[in-house]
């Protein structure tokens, strides 16, 4: 269901891999409510992934961009405000990795040049595209920019490994570039941090399986989906949120508020599922 929640707005999506990514979900959302669309990623992943059939369905034109290469950015931002004719409205950073987990090197044990990568890739990246943007001067007054963070920058997660690091250095940017552009240009700047989503990304993760069921234990509503992600970024990048700047946006069913439930309770507590027939714990 369409609310012309975006109508007339003009937006550059990074991130889509495949169907399960979120920024695919956010990608056909923004289309959907009435926005157009520059789709990019990283060469090899526009070759192993399949975004050609969203940028098909989506009407958009694939501008292929390393999100650590400042002359990729640049390239990226010209191109988009050539074909649009203009400036745009709104930006979706939904980039992340880590060559520590993907080589299985713990957080005790971290590769360094692997450790700048995961910082590069997963957040300075979102400085460099802020930065590339600003200097451009690409968003028009009162645009709006999120990227996808996790609830590992705030509390330790079994597993998370130097991404949790990467995600903590992502807020911040999104507080203290928010500053700036939201003094100068009514720029607004987010992040949302999202429950586990399977997703080549999110699978990734150590024991991935295992934290899913937790959290959706934990959360009163239940895990966010990417397609539910993606209704909230929307909201985000529509004219409904204009005041709302440098915060973590919790989207995540309720975890983050949480500390111990009863559907988690009864993993650790067996007898206590008897119980729980009789009596309603509240
Ligand atoms: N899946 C989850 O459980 C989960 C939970 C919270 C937050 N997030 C965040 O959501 C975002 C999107 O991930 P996803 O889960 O949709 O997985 P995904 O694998 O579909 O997306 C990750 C994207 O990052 C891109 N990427 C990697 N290096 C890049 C680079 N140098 N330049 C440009 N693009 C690059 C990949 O090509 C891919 O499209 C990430 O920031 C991730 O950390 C995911």
């Amino acid at each position: 269901m369409s609310y012309h929640l975006l109508k007339g707005k003009k937006g550059i999506i990074f991130g889509a891999l495949n169907e399960q990514s979120i920024a695919w979900q956010v990608a056909e959302r923004a289309v959907e409510e009435g926005a157009e669309i520059v789709l990019t990623n990283m060469a090899v992943s526009i070759r192993m992934g399949t975004i050609d059939k969203l940028a098909e369905k989506c009407h958009a034109p694939v501008i292929p961009a390393d999100a650590t290469s400042v002359s990729d950015l640049e390239n990226l931002f010209d191109r988009t405000m050539e074909h649009f004719g203009g400036r745009i409205d709104f930006i979706l950073h939904s980039i992340g990795s880590s060559p520590n987990v993907r080589k299985g090197r713990t957080y005790d044990d971290l590769n360094y040049d692997f450790f700048q990568k995961t910082l590069d890739i997963s957040a300075v990246s979102f400085h460099k595209m802020i930065q590339v943007a600003r200097k451009k001067d690409a968003l028009n007054e009162w645009g709006s920019i999120v990227a996808l963070s996790y609830i590992a920058a705030q509390r330790t997660l079994y597993g998370y490994n130097d991404m949790a690091d990467a995600k903590a250095l992502l807020e911040s940017i999104a507080r203290s570039f928010g500053y700036i552009y939201g003094r100068e240009k009514k720029i607004r700047i987010n992040t949302v941090s999202q429950s586990p989503t399977p997703t080549t990304a999110g699978s990734g993760v150590f024991g991935f399986d295992g934290l899913m069921d937790f959290a959706e234990r934990m959360s009163p509503l239940g895990n966010a989906t990417a397609a539910d992600c993606a209704d909230f970024v929307i909201t985000l990048f529509s004219d409904l949120t204009k005041k709302v700047t440098m915060q973590n946006l919790y989207h995540d069913g309720g975890f983050s508020s949480m500390g111990m439930s009863r559907n988690a309770m009864a993993v650790y507590n067996k007898s206590l599922e008897l119980e729980y027939q009789d009596v309603q714990h509240k």
